[in-house]
């Protein structure tokens, strides 16, 4: 395989372009329009830069890596793409459209994938022509970072087409885990409960935002407090995968805490809007309540 299709250029599809491209392969990248797709070539230009100033990698390599990164205007040149990944906002009417438009194009033996977080894998397969050659791979923000994909089996998925996840993988130095089509997956499923127990305790008057993150990041030694990555994830996402987490068991112990929903109804999405638990309109972020 030579070729990856990623669609959506936003913060995720652009880190798995800029993955895809660092493993040599190259990246046809497109958006709703080639405005936006050059914009999330732009931005990972940048990122390259601090990279190259901090010399963790040459000005040769980035601009290598650069080049094979081709913001696309529709899906056509997609059409010799071993694997193409869909990147895109998620919400599934949006990812179903995708993918009937993609399938029209989708090679005879390419795998279509969804980075999707929460949506059921086998639900999203029957709007790709091939439910055999559909599967879910699930990136952690920031991608470059990150040394995980969760990999998702549909019910009809093929073993040749874990395999060529595997092989796109490990070209990507990322470990993979494989996890059934259920709610959450893994990842989702244990760490939306804790940030939602978090806001419980911040609406309960346990301690401060700033006295919660404080307590996880030292107590616990993650590389950030559970409302600090809340805000870096999206609050209006976290509630979205609570909510899935939620409906799909029917289990109350995923019932959203009032002050998540609260945050999502005033807009405060967190860092993307420099609003959530912290503001981040200054260069220090300043705990909101
Ligand atoms: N792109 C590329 N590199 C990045 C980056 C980015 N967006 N952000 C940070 N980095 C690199 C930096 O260059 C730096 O590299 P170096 O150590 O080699 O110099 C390194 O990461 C550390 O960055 P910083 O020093 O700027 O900052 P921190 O040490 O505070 O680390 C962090 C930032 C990597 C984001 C760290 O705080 C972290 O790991 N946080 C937790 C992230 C997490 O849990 N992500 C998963 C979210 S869940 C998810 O994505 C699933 C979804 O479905 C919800």
């Amino acid at each position: 395989m030579r070729s990856v299709g990623v669609i959506g250029a936003g913060q995720m599809g652009a880190g798995i372009a800029q993955v895809s491209a660092a493993a040599g392969y190259h990246v046809y990248l497109s958006d709703l329009d080639l405005e936006k797709a050059e914009a999330g070539k732009a931005g990972i230009s940048k990122a390259l830069d601090r990279l190259v100033a901090k010399e963790k990698m040459s000005r040769n390599e980035a601009d290598t890596l650069l080049s094979r990164i081709e913001p696309v205007a529709n899906y056509e040149p997609m059409a010799d793409a071993g694997l193409i990944i869909e990147a895109a906002t998620e919400r599934e009417e949006i990812k179903r459209k995708i993918f009937e438009s993609v399938g029209k194009i989708l090679g005879h033996q390419a795998v279509l994938a969804s980075n999707t977080s929460s949506i059921p894998i086998t639900r999203l397969s029957q709007a790709s022509p091939d439910p055999t050659r559909f599967i879910g791979v699930h990136f952690f923000n920031p991608v470059p970072v990150m040394g995980l994909i969760e990999v998702i089996r549909g019910l009809a998925t093929s073993d040749g087409t874990v395999k060529v996840i595997e092989t796109y993988g490990a070209a990507l130095g990322k470990q993979m885990v494989y996890a059934n089509d259920a709610p959450g997956f893994i990842v989702n499923r244990v760490l939306m409960p804790m940030i939602n127990e978090a806001c419980f305790a911040l609406g309960e008057g346990v301690a401060s935002i700033r006295d919660i993150d404080t307590a996880c990041q030292l107590g616990l030694n993650h590389p950030m407090g559970p409302l600090t990555l809340a805000d870096f994830i999206g609050l209006d996402t976290c509630l979205e995968i609570t909510n899935v987490l939620l409906t799909s068991t029917g289990d109350p112990k995923f019932r959203p805490a009032p002050i998540l929903q609260k945050y999502v109804e005033a807009g405060w999405f967190g860092r993307k809007v420099k609003r959530g638990f912290y503001d981040y309109s200054g260069e220090i972020p300043v705990p909101t309540r």
